[in-house]
């Protein structure tokens, strides 16, 4: 496991996006991010699942969080500068952006992978994460030391028989975040990393591996560390790097 000592309040008056907030990793993140202090931007599909953790935040006394639905599906770029112009008026900063929300898709070979499902994964997995990142940058760029995670997978720089769209979509997002670190680096206060989770017990976990025992495996508060040191100034050098979370 990746140890990480997070010191208390250290994300004070930082503001920080999470995507895919309403479940599994993202909300174990949204909720350490917002118990260490930081203002938590929850987006996500589900609006009840992100009420229900805005009211977790709240009800354990963090700062009050927001909510922006949006389905990363079907967002075009003019979402995502709305997004950014209502981050601008209602907050005047971004500190942190994790890019979390993913699909998994279907598992099998390539030869039979239906065309229409690699779309979603590629525009939910990668595309979203570009036009947001493209979006998010003026603010992001404006903040004193800002953070942007990516998440990537064990299939992310290895590929793997039958995981199809979603292991290339991880490959691809493991160089979105390579290239924007080398963009940013000298250029701004912008860093940006990508974090493997490894086997975490997540609806989308349970999907791949259907005949797993659950109890088996790390929990999303268990891996949160690295979220942590990734997201605090104590990663403050620290750019275009992967990270095992486990
Ligand atoms: N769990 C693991 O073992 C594991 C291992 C390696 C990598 N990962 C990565 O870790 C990240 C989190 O996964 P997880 O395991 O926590 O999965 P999860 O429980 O399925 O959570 C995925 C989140 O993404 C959201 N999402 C999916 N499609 C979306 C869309 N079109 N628009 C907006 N939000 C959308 C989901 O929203 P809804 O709840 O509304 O569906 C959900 O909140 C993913 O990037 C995944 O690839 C996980």
């Amino acid at each position: 496991m990746f140890e990480y000592q997070a010191p208390a309040n250290f994300l004070q008056d930082r503001v920080v996006l999470v995507t895919g907030a309403g479940d599994g990793i993202g909300k174990a993140a949204a909720k350490a991010y917002a118990r260490h202090g930081a203002t938590v931007i929850l987006l996500g599909r589900t609006t009840s699942k992100l009420e229900k953790v805005y009211d977790e935040i709240e009800s354990e006394g963090g700062s009050q969080p927001a909510i922006i639905p949006l389905n990363l599906e079907t967002a075009t770029a003019h979402d995502y500068e709305e997004v950014a112009t209502m981050i601008d008026r209602e907050f005047g900063k971004l500190d942190g952006l994790l890019h979390n929300a993913s699909l998994l898709g279907r598992m099998g070979p390539l030869f039979q992978y239906d065309p229409d499902t690699w779309q979603q994964v590629m525009q939910v997995n990668v595309h979203a994460e570009f036009l947001m990142t493209r979006a998010l940058l003026p603010l992001l760029r404006a903040a004193p030391s800002a953070s942007v995670i990516f998440t990537s997978s064990g299939v992310g720089n290895k590929g793997r028989a039958h995981w199809g769209a979603y292991s290339v979509s991880k490959f691809a997002t493991e160089g979105l975040m390579q290239v924007l670190a080398d963009e940013e680096d000298g250029l701004s206060n912008v860093r940006s990393n990508a974090i493997n989770p490894g086997g975490t017990r997540t609806n989308m976990r349970a999907l791949a591996y259907p005949g797993e025992d659950p109890d088996t495996l790390k929990t999303p508060e268990d891996i949160i560390p690295v979220y942590l040191y990734l997201m605090g100034d104590d990663s403050r050098e620290v750019n275009g790097q992967r990270f095992n979370a486990q």
